[in-house]
């Protein structure tokens, strides 16, 4: 997994040169140099930040106004804390055991975990994890909501929890994600020095009248100032932008997004506006307030995104994410990319999801922590974890899961990924054969020279999740 978007901790990187590291990158390193056994399957941790100071208009993210006495960064620490313990010392199995699959508040009588009976708190120290080696973690990621809300103390924590109780990778990824407003030159230099080495940065429109109606507290001018001074401290900068956004022309998303690649970030990440129920965008959308183009239009919006990424000399390897050449080795996610592989997560924090394999029985489990805020961290006070629902995913879901994110990606499907989860069926018997063979002939997707990665076209990519589901 990951061949290049491993090295994505950069070739100025600090973590090749453990003199010149960080604090909590230091520690991450001295833990990975340790000579804990490593686990061969690599495993990611996403920690959900829910707070914001605005709630975007399109936005159905599992995210908060931070609360009128403000954020209570000691209790959200401790929770994530006793959340990231208790994923780290539990094999799933048990838990769903424990859960079934249960809907809603894990119930009062569910049983206390042995932290609670002893009065201590919970630490997941490594000789506490049973029959398994340490996680092998390749991938943090701060996710949001706005995780730059967040203090850098707190992210330095959570990153020395992890070198403590993981095997972490010596090129490990340590993504945050930040708006615009809530960020200065000394906060980013904190979380750099906190173990930060990758930063996605939303902009979404350099229009001031689309932020507006987004409702988003920044400018463009913002945007793009914030930008600049993110690629002064981190190497590894990735951009959000929304296009097909009411009213803006392909024409002027192409000259915004020149205005973009040409800051020579690492990275782009370039979505199409998605109409989410339960927001303000889709009640206007319900209401016909507001227009969504026709997919012909799209098509056009899509095409520009590529041609434009393209002559500014970034590469799309997946629907929405674009590297920039310039950089060697390429700055691919690492963490989307272990998604998009199938590789296990773990999630913690309001309303965060996680993948989780079981360390005793090739069995792998959904599961999902209880969304608000004050209700996860009250569960995670009187129950040691925060998870309200887990569900096993059939051997069916996991091959089409597999399918489904590996087409989004140029690297395509490799049968070898594949076989993992099929228990040897091979892909091409997987997939409905009669509509392989249209899509092939159509030129939209192809096999690779050696027949063991089916991959999406140019073309293909394009219209790939109505190809997907023709086929699965
Ligand atoms: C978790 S969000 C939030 C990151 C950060 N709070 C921000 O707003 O800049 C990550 C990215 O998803 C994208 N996104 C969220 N909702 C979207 C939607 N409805 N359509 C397209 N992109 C969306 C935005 O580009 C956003 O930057
Ligand atoms: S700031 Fe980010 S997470 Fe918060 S509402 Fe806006 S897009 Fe969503």
């Amino acid at each position: 997994m990951l061949v290049a978007a491993a090295r994505a901790a950069s070739s100025k990187c600090l973590l090749a040169h453990p003199a010149r590291a960080a604090p909590g990158l230091r520690r991450c390193i001295s833990a990975a140099s340790s000579p804990a056994k490593l686990d061969p399957a690599p495993t990611s941790i996403y920690i959900h930040w829910p707070y914001c100071e605005a709630k975007c208009t399109y936005c159905s993210f599992n995210k908060y106004h931070i609360p009128v006495n403000g954020q209570d960064h000691d209790r959200m620490l401790k929770c994530i804390e006793i959340d990231l313990a208790h994923a780290l010392r539990t094999d799933p199995s048990q838990l769903y055991s424990h859960l079934g699959e249960a809907v809603g508040q894990v119930r009062q009588e569910s049983r206390s975990l042995p932290w609670d009976e002893q009065g201590s708190k919970p630490e997941a120290a490594a000789e506490d994890l049973p029959s398994r080696s340490k996680p092998h973690i390749r991938s943090i990621y701060f996710g949001g909501g706005t995780p730059s809300l967040m203090l850098p103390s707190t992210v330095e924590s959570i990153c020395e929890m992890i070198s403590q109780s993981c095997s972490v990778d010596p090129h490990v990824e340590i993504s945050l994600e930040a708006n615009p407003t809530s960020m200065s030159l000394d906060k980013l230099s904190a979380f750099k020095q906190a173990g930060v080495n990758r930063l996605s940065l939303g902009l979404q429109s350099l229009n001031d009248q689309d932020l507006a109606f987004f409702g988003r507290d920044h400018s463009a001018a913002d945007g793009l100032r914030s930008a600049e001074m993110a690629m002064r401290i981190f190497d590894n900068v990735s951009l959000d932008m929304i296009w097909g956004r009411p009213g803006q022309t392909v024409d002027e998303w192409r000259k915004e997004l020149q205005i973009i690649a040409s800051m020579n970030s690492a990275h782009m990440s370039l979505y199409q506006l998605q109409v989410e129920r339960g927001t303000p965008l889709h009640k206007w959308v319900a209401q016909k307030q507001v227009a969504e183009y026709d997919s012909d239009v799209l098509a056009d919006f899509y095409e520009a995104t590529r041609e434009t990424a393209a002559q500014c000399g970034f590469q799309q390897y997946e629907v929405s994410s674009f590297y920039n050449t310039r950089f060697a080795p390429p700055r691919k996610s690492r963490h989307n990319t272990a998604y998009w592989e199938g590789h296990e997560y773990i999630g913690v924090g309001p309303g965060a999801h996680g993948r989780r394999h079981s360390w005793k029985s090739p069995e792998r489990y959904r599961t999902f922590c209880v969304q608000s805020p004050n209700a996860w961290m009250k569960q995670c006070e009187s129950h040691g974890h925060g998870v309200r629902r887990i569900t096993r995913i059939s051997e069916e879901d996991a091959m089409k899961e597999i399918v489904v994110f590996g087409l989004r990606t140029y690297e395509g499907v490799s049968c070898d990924t594949f076989e993992r989860f099929s228990k040897g069926v091979p892909l091409h018997q997987f997939l409905d054969g009669e509509a392989l063979d249209h899509f092939i002939e159509l030129g939209l997707i192809m096999w690779s020279q050696d027949g063991r990665k089916l991959r999406p076209t140019a073309r293909g990519l394009a219209v790939i999740d109505h190809i997907v589901a023709d086929m699965i």
